[in-house]
Formats: C-alpha cells, structure tokens, sequence
C-alpha cells in the first residue's frame, strides 16, 4: 500500500516538473519604477492621508508571465517613514533578501532612499503587494501582481477582471498604532467601510471629515462584461481586519484558483476571503439588459460597516445605470459552520497539483492566545508575543551577528498540554521575544495552528495565517483541542489544496504540511495587521547557509551597520 501510494507520489511530481519544462519560452525582465510618497484621497469619499505609488491608489498592476523577472526600484519620498514591500504569494526562491519584510528580510528603506527589487516569478497566478512595516498596508500601501501562464490553462474564458478588496478606516495608521500599544488599550474598532478596488461610499451626512459624495476616486468600482461571454474574476484581499464575503447578485461564481494553484472547479453563490488569500473565479452572464451590484460584508465578526458596492456592467448598458435589486448580501456574520464548509471545498484540482509528502519529519503545535505583558495587549504564539529585533534576521543568521535575536528556539509545542482553550487564559501574562524555529533544509514539517479564547470570555477569532516564502498543503480543520495521536489519521493527503494562507476558525484547528525547501528567514504569521503588529507571529529559517551575498542595501541597520563597515 505504502509503496503504491509513493509510486503515485513520484508521478505526480514527474508530471510536475515536465510541466515546468515545456514552459521554457524566452523570460522578459519588466522594469517599474516607483515613487513612495504620502497623498491625499477619499477612497470611501472621506479625504484621508494614504500612501501612494507614483500618485496612484491602489498601487499599479504588475504583469508578467511565469519565468519572467520583476525589477522594481521603489524610491521612498515620505519624509518620516521607512518603507518595505512584500510580494505576497511570490516564494523568492533565490532571492530571500527581496522578500520585502522588514526586520526579516532587510533593513526598511529610509526616507529619501530607494531600493531596487528584483525577482523571478516563477509560477501562474494572482497575487499582489503590500507594504511590511508597521501599518503601512492599512494605508493603502498594496496592489496587484499578476503572473499568467506560459502555456494552456484548465479553463478557458474571454475575458479577465481584477479587484483587491480591504475594509477601511477614517483614524490615520498612526492614530491607530498608538492605540494598540497603549494602556489602557484602544482598539481600532470596526472599519467605516470596505473597499472593491480601492472604492467605497461612506454616508457624508453622518461624518465631521471632509467628505464629497460625488468625488470621482470612491464612485462604485465597474466591472465591465459583455453578454454571452465567461470572465475570469481575479479576487484578493489585503483587509486589515475582516473576512470578507463576495456576492454578486444574480451570478454564480466557479472557483478555479486559489493562491496560485488550481483547484477542482467549485460553484458557489458567495466567496469568503480571508485577509492574505486570492482567487480566480468563472462567472458567465445573466440576462444582459441591466446591471447587477458585487458585493462584499463583513463575516467572522459582528458588523458594524455597511455593504461595499462594485458594479457589474453589461455593456452597452452605460455603467451609470444603477442596478435595480437590493444590495446583495451574505451568509450570517458568525454561521462558522458555513464558513468552514465552504473553506473545505477548494482541493487540488486532480494531475496538476504537487501532492504532500506522506510524512513529515517534525510537527509544531502552536497555540494562538491573546495574552498581557504588563498590562498592554498582545497576541502570544505558544506564550511568545514577537518582537522584530532591529537587526534583521536574515543577515543576522548569514553573517552570524551575535546579540541580534534570541538564539533560544521557540517552543514546539504550547504548555501546559492540558492548556483550556475554551476560557480567557487563567494566567494572561506573557512574554515578548524573538527565537525562530530553524528548520533542516528539505525536511518536511507540519504545523497545527489551534486557535483558544481570547482575553474575553466565550470569544474566540478567526485568525488568517500566511507563510511567506513556500506554500503548503491543508491537510485538515478541526474543532477543539488538536488530537496529536488521532487527529492526522484523518489529514488529506489525496488532494489537500496548496495554498499560502489559510484560516484557524474560532476554538478550531488548522494543520498545515510544507517543505522547507527554500533557504532565507520567513515569516509565517497572522494576516491581520492588528494582530501581527501586536505579536502575532514566528519566524522560520531553513539553509541559511546556502544563501548568496546579501546586497549591502539590504542590510545597514541595527547591527548590520558593523558588517557593511567590515566589508567596505
Ligand atoms: Cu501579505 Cu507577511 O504578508
Ligand atoms: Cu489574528
């Protein structure tokens, strides 16, 4: 049995890389470049202060083809913030230094500097950018990195469309970043609104801010079709805070993508995306003679932000012509059964998907808890609340920089094992740190994410996680108490779906497989800006050793200052 299994094992992986080689038509290098600077705009009509690219909001489209490489020189014009930028999705392989974390990857880039990006991308799909300091995706810091196939789909469709959803908030980044770590805490509450591409409509008459409801930057985003055609529907988001729910009146929606790899084609009359996740969905026309609203609202936590709208435009039809129905709308905020449901129905599409490893050679169980240290709010992973050092870990490993992180490891595994997830910790307090989990290069290892209460009884939250640098398998979701004897009887290893980010539902587990086949320092951590600047995170390193010089650019700060000295 065993030997059947990894004979299919070993054919799958041989179809893979043939796959890979058929593609080997002529890789471009496309070349941006772009100005980082403050800008005023009124994405829900509310004029706040944002972060723009070459004074564009969201951020500019990269496009290119698998195989190609990215070169993006990024100049940063604010005069009082450091810059970074992340490209969620892509795995860096070869080039951990432009992974674009800071405090991991490289030193942030200072006001009036700029740096130059450059990477492979290596594999279809949609993804996006954003930036990886402080709050700065909150801002509207992000984007859309688009990577087609060099050769023939699954699926085919006529025509192609794009949105990056988030949810947003009137109070400044800064505003909010004091806040959290204040004490008394202040919580950044419920956002005012949420976007479709960069666009919402809050309600002028209830606000004190400079707000202009006919301001052409928060119109309702248009998609437009034409009848008898399918379209393929790019979807991320980058939301701070909520889950998001898709809807688009009247249509259903094929899901063919998720995170870059495809999936067995799945229908569904709604989408939950979770902050860090992106997908491609079929949608093929209604009747024509009007338009319909997309929609998206608020799940996992109990609303407070009205529907944001696009519009889906029939052509000729003008765009201005609103739709007739009510605003859609979506599965109730806390059915989590729904939601995991639907978060089961995406699998590998069959003989195009790498499948695990039956076998991992170390497990991690790492308990996600909202925990105190000296009063202030933090999110703790197994009582370890991370604190990015200064130094960044990369060359702090490379070049074996002593003093730059806690060379302790994290836990493994939480204690006490009898730890009770279903109450606020009996004993809240934690400790900050910053030890990162070292991984043998190409071994295999598991991590179970188990999710407990929080600081407030009988609540628990839905945290997205994402790993930056490789991509893994979903083995399974559970509720409770993660079995480590009984539970991985049950793991998916026939289609498990290969992804980057994946939620831990409220009082549930998530058990994830990946290889640690990529040499660099990465980030694995909650997707929620929130809470991954409240601590919510690990770092992982595998083959440091094996990395290439690291550009003196990518260091010059904390103790890196020494090494670039000592090179010079
Ligand atoms: Cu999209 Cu570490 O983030
Ligand atoms: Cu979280």
């Amino acid at each position: 049995m065993a030997s059947r299994v990894s004979v299919v094992y070993l054919f799958s992986v041989m179809f893979f890389m043939l796959t890979l080689l058929s593609f080997d038509t002529e890789a471009k290098v496309h070349f941006h470049k772009w100005k980082v600077n403050y800008q005023t705009w009124a994405p829900d009509c509310v004029e706040v202060n944002i972060i723009s690219i070459n004074g564009q909001y969201p951020g500019p489209t990269i496009r290119a083809t698998e195989g190609d490489t990215i070169v993006v020189e990024i100049e940063n014009l604010m005069p009082t913030e450091n810059v970074v930028i992340h490209w969620h999705g892509i795995r860096q392989i070869g080039t951990p230094w432009n992974d674009g974390t800071a405090s991991i990857s490289q030193c942030a880039i200072y006001s009036g500097e700029t740096y130059v990006y450059k990477f492979v991308v290596d594999r279809p799909g949609t993804y996006f950018y954003h930036g990886h300091y402080g709050l700065q995706r909150s801002a509207g810091f992000y984007g859309s990195l688009i990577v087609d196939a060099a050769g023939k789909e699954p699926f085919t469709y006529d025509g192609e469309l794009s949105i990056i959803l988030n949810d947003w908030w009137h109070d400044s980044t800064y505003e909010q970043a004091v806040g959290l770590s204040s004490n008394p805490f202040v919580w950044v509450g419920e956002p005012q609104s949420l976007l479709i591409d960069g666009r919402g409509q809050y309600n002028c008459s209830t606000t004190s801010h400079s707000c202009n409801a006919t301001n052409k930057q928060c119109s309702p985003y248009v998609l437009p079709v034409r009848s008898g055609n399918t379209y393929r529907l790019r979807i991320a988001s980058v939301a701070s805070l909520s889950a998001i729910n898709f809807v688009i009146q009247g249509h259903k929606m094929n899901v063919v993508e998720a995170d870059g790899h495809y999936v067995e084609p799945v229908e569904i009359d709604d989408l939950d995306v979770y902050s860090g996740e992106s997908y491609s969905v079929l949608i093929t026309n209604r009747e024509p003679s009007q338009n319909y609203w997309a929609g998206v609202n608020v799940r996992g936590r109990q609303p407070k932000t009205p529907t944001g709208l696009a519009i889906l435009n029939y052509l000729p039809n003008p765009s201005t012509k609103l739709p007739i129905a009510p605003y859609p709308t979506s599965p109730l905020w806390n059915d989590y059964a729904y939601s995991k449901a639907l978060a089961m129905k995406f699998v590998a599409l069959k003989g195009h998907e790498e499948l695990p490893p039956l076998q991992s050679h170390r497990q991690l169980i790492l308990l996600n808890a909202q925990n105190k240290i000296n009063g202030y709010i933090k999110w703790a992973i197994n009582n370890i609340s991370l604190l990015p050092p200064l130094t960044p870990y990369l060359a702090a490993m490379k070049y074996k920089i002593k003093g730059a992180y806690d060379i302790t490891p994290p836990p493994d595994i939480y204690s006490p094992r009898d730890y009770n997830i279903t109450i606020p910790p009996p004993n809240p307090n934690t400790v900050e740190g910053s030890g990162v989990y070292v991984f043998t290069l190409n071994s295999v290892v598991d991590v179970i994410l188990q999710n407990a209460n929080t600081l407030t009884a009988n609540n628990s939250e839905i945290h997205p996680w994402h790993l930056h640098g490789h991509d893994f398998w979903i083995l399974g979701y559970g509720d409770c108490v993660f079995d480590p004897a009984k539970d991985p009887l049950n793991y998916n290893t026939v289609n498990p779906p290969l992804r980057n980010t994946v939620a831990v539902f409220p009082y549930g587990w998530t058990a994830i497989r990946f290889k640690a086949d990529n040499p660099g320092v990465w980030a694995f951590h909650c997707h929620l800006e929130a809470h991954f600047f409240m601590g919510m995170g690990v770092v992982f390193a595998e083959g440091v050793e094996k990395v290439g010089k690291l550009p003196n650019v990518a260091m010059g700060c904390g103790l890196t200052k020494n090494m670039i000295d000592m090179h010079h």
